[in-house]
């Protein structure tokens, strides 16, 4: 795997703004309630990430999460997950205080070395150069939080971060108009196989899996993937 660096990196470890003053550690609090919506997603994204990782051929695994707020996702799967000491994980996320929650979280379930929590602006490539290609890529309340054109753009520079069959989680609300039937037509477009489409009835969020079924490309760094704009509003 080749790397491409379009111009210096700039960007990895500054923070991103944060014009809308949303209080991201306080997002996270339906998380303590198991019964909470927020709880049912997180849920079903565990199921497809520990459905990733059983899948994951021999050998080391490249984890990289983008907008990765305390790590519930990954790390509570690697707490009991048979492959986690295969697994390097890279989390990047913006709020210093879910940066100490994820890294507490961390050290709490014994993954030491193999989680690392970079605090810093997933919406930069150059925050992943260390850690592509990468094998699983969670990708999770981010497409509710960035415009639709974001979206298709940073669904077209997935491949560059992945390793070939690489896997990424997506979720996405329902809430109208809901996006999901582009967003998976992006995904395919891009080169992954759906995996699964989690869309309860009763719920908003969607969770998807994909594969990619294309041979990578070469990762770029110094690109923009998004703009965060939204709230959190609409738990994506
Ligand atoms: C909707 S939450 C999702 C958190 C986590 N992925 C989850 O699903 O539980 C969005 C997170 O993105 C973080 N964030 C927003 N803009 C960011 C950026 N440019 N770089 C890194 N993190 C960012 C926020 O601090 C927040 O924790």
């Amino acid at each position: 795997m080749w790397h491409v660096v379009l111009m210096e990196p700039q960007h990895s470890g500054n923070l991103p703004p944060n014009p809308a003053q949303v209080d991201w550690l306080a997002w996270h609090a339906d998380y303590d309630d198991p019964n909470s919506r927020l709880s049912e997603r997180l849920a079903a994204v565990q199921r497809r990430i520990t459905e990733a990782l059983d899948q994951s051929p021999p050998g080391p695994i490249q984890v990289l999460s983008i907008c990765a707020g305390q790590g519930r996702d990954i790390i509570d799967v690697l707490a009991s997950h048979a492959r986690r000491r295969e697994v390097a994980a890279l989390l990047v996320e913006s709020d210093g205080r879910n940066v100490e929650e994820a890294r507490r979280r961390a050290a709490e379930a014994g993954l030491g070395q193999g989680v690392t929590v970079l605090e810093g602006d997933a919406s930069w490539t150059d925050a992943y150069r260390d850690a592509v290609p990468a094998n699983v890529i969670i990708c999770c309340g981010v497409f509710g939080n960035i415009s639709l054109s974001d979206i298709e753009s940073t669904i077209k520079a997935l491949p560059g971060l992945s390793a070939p069959a690489a896997v990424v989680i997506w979720t996405r609300h329902r809430r109208r108009p809901d996006v999901t039937t582009l967003i998976r037509r992006w995904m395919e477009e891009a080169g992954f196989l759906e995996l699964g489409f989690d869309a309860p009835e009763g719920y908003f969020f969607a969770v998807g899996s994909a594969r990619l079924n294309r041979l990578p490309d070469p990762f770029v760094s110094g690109h923009q993937l998004f703009t965060f704009v939204g709230d959190g509003s609409r738990p994506a």
